[in-house]
Parts: structure tokens; C-alpha cells; sequence
């Protein structure tokens, strides 16, 4: 795939935004914009990535293939598979784990009727792997819902939040 064709499969949108990154970086170095182009091209397919798209990334950032697939794989806010279109991430790690996170994560997987790493039959909601430490440890216990912190959470506070998502 070339670059002309990687746009077509990228779409205008998409490209411009991906240009509008690679103009903040040196001339030469417009693989240091391949973890936004990869959020920009996940963000315009329903919320994750596919061997075609990352292709065409790679192709118009000038990057092989494989070291695409390797920054899609190793950063936790990009998908690879389909999920629900509501990202929600616990945090169960030490200050979290203190003040209840742990109850909170077993709280939403009832609530939801899944477990961590699933999606619910309705395409709704994803719950992705427990954080390992979102940097909000003094408004514990806490989650990520779709990059938005929710802090000092309690069932009914979840259950609010979790009930306005569409
Ligand atoms: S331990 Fe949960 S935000 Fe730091």
C-alpha cells in the first residue's frame, strides 16, 4: 500500500489530523506521531484499530507494518479487537484497593453481567483490565470511564455514571 492509498483507506478526516500531528515533529520523524494517528483512525472506527487500518497508518507514516502492530499492542488506550463504544477502566492498585476499589470493580462486573475484559452483549460498554495506577490516589477509589476520571466513588455513584452512558 502506498501513501495515496493508505489516505484513501484513512479517509480526509482522519489525514488531516494525522498531518496536523506530524507537522509538531522534525522533518523525517513522522513515526513520532504514530501513537496519535493510531488514536485518530481508532477514535473514527468505533473505538478500535484493525489489521487493514494499522496497515495504512504504517504506510502513511512510512513505518513497517510490525512496528505498528508493536506500539498498537504495547499502550493500553489502543484496542486491536472490537469492544464497547464506554471505555471504563478501575483502578484496584494500593490507594485504590484501600478505600474499595476492588468492591467497586466486583460492583460494576455484577451490575454489567461481565468481567474484566469484556463487553456487554449490547455493545455498550467495555471494561478494560484493571489500572495498575491512574495518578488520582488521594480522590481513591477511582475509575476511567472513556479518559474521564471519576473519583471517590461509591455503588451509587458508579451506578449514575454508568446509567447515563448511551
Ligand atoms: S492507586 Fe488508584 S489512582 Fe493511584
Amino acid at each position: 500500500m502506498d501513501r495515496e492509498q493508505a489516505g484513501a483507506v484513512l479517509g480526509t478526516h482522519a489525514c488531516e489530523e494525522i498531518d496536523n500531528w506530524i507537522a509538531k515533529f522534525p522533518e523525517g520523524k513522522q513515526r513520532a506521531a504514530s501513537i496519535a494517528a493510531l488514536r485518530i483512525v481508532q477514535h473514527e472506527n468505533a473505538g478500535h484499530l484493525n489489521v487493514e487500518l494499522m496497515d495504512a497508518v504504517g504506510a502513511y507514516l512510512g513505518m513497517e507494518p510490525i512496528a505498528v502492530y508493536e506500539v498498537a499492542s504495547f499502550y493500553s488506550m489502543l484496542e486491536t479487537e472490537p469492544v464497547g463504544r464506554h471505555s471504563i477502566s478501575v483502578c484496584t492498585n494500593i490507594s485504590c484497593m484501600l478505600c474499595g476499589g476492588e468492591d467497586i470493580l466486583a460492583h460494576i462486573e455484577r451490575k454489567l453481567g461481565i468481567r474484566v475484559g469484556e463487553s456487554t452483549a449490547d455493545g455498550r460498554i467495555f471494561l478494560k483490565c484493571e489500572e495498575e495506577c491512574l495518578a488520582a490516589c488521594s480522590e481513591a477509589p477511582m475509575m476511567m470511564v472513556d479518559h474521564v476520571y471519576h473519583t471517590q466513588l461509591t455503588p451509587g455513584r458508579v451506578d449514575e455514571i454508568l446509567d447515563a452512558l448511551e
